[in-house]
């Protein structure tokens, strides 16, 4: 019998795109230069699986494609919100993601983004670099103290749990959260972690705000200029989860008129695009899009949509459903 036929829409880790090789016949994407939406809906209908990532829009227009052959999206990402599920599920199509393996390299980022924000990281190697260090004196860019503040987190999955962990052990933080499901019995406790009713009571009373909550309709612009608002004047507000989360220009507005202290944002409304204004502020640090980028988590998400692919071609339920 013929191996299934399996199209890849970016450059994976060599690793990972070897021993899909041995498994599959596959496309795979040598330049890395992103599918068009005609590319994807002409992939869907001459493959078994399609493995789109994050970056890729799979929306309802694509999922359109006739004739459909493909079976399976086996998403490269934990992340879902590029995907138009209903679209998938009304077609048929199985959807999978890679949850897991990247749980503790994205709340590392998380705790790197906190860090440099409050410690002026970013801004202090810039003035460095720039030639502009004239020595150590008492006042000399003073940061903020995070050992021992309140970190509070709006969502409490995986990552949300992973960076209060690092937070609470490592740095003696308090960790409060809100998450409308509530996490799963004993979760809270073994971290000392406080649940608040609702996301304004968290913003009221943290001096780092990080979050965790997916993307999507449901949570678009759910930090909008009246709830950056609540925020301490002091306090900082780090996103790595996903970029419409955040309205861009009320958090812009809040930087400059200082309704916080500053962000560290992993993630934007319309990435790649980053605006102007955020660029030129010192007190933002900016990574692009890096949460789950070390080679250890980017192999091991490969391999994940691998196992999920293996088990759905031999007809067994793959580990990581979505849809
Ligand atoms: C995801 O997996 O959803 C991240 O945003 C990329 O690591």
């Amino acid at each position: 019998m013929a191996s299934p036929k399996v199209i890849v829409t970016r450059k994976w880790p060599a690793q990972v795109e070897e021993a899909l090789q041995r498994e599959f016949d596959v496309e795979l994407n040598r330049t890395d230069t992103p599918l068009t939406p005609a590319e994807m809906k002409g992939a869907l209908g001459r493959c078994d699986a399609f493995c789109p990532t994050v970056s890729d829009s799979v929306n309802a227009e694509t999922l359109s494609a006739e004739p459909l052959r493909a079976k399976i999206i086996g998403s490269y990402g934990v992340g879902f919100n590029h995907i138009d599920l209903d679209a998938a599920r009304a077609r048929g199509l199985v959807v999978t993601n890679t949850p897991d393996v990247l749980t503790d390299c994205t709340a590392d980022l998380a705790m790197t983004l906190m860090l440099m924000a409050a410690r002026r990281a970013g801004e202090g190697e810039r003035h460095l670099r720039n030639g502009q260090w004239t020595g150590w004196r008492p006042t000399h860019m003073m940061g903020t103290k995070v050992t021992g503040k309140v970190l509070g987190l709006v969502g409490f999955g995986r990552i949300a749990r992973a960076m209060a962990d690092k937070a609470h052990h490592g740095f003696g933080m308090k960790i409060i959260f809100h998450d409308p499901v509530p996490p799963p019995a004993g979760v809270a406790g073994a971290l000392k972690a406080e649940s608040r009713p609702t996301v304004e009571d968290v913003l009221r009373e943290a001096d780092f705000v990080s979050l965790h909550c997916p993307g999507g309709r449901e949570t678009r612009h759910l930090l909008n200029s009246a709830r950056l608002g609540l925020m301490k004047a002091g306090a900082f507000l780090i996103n790595t989860a996903r970029g419409d989360v955040v309205d861009q220009v009320a958090l812009v507005d809040a930087l400059r008129r200082g309704v916080i202290a500053g962000a560290g944002l992993d993630v934007y409304e319309g990435e790649p695009r980053v605006p102007a204004d955020l660029i030129g502020m010192e007190n933002v640090v900016l990574l692009p899009h890096l949460g789950s980028a070390s080679t250890e988590t980017r192999v091991a998400m490969g391999m994940r949509v691998l196992e999920n692919l293996r088990l759905y071609f031999a007809g067994k339920p793959p580990r990581d459903r979505v849809v």
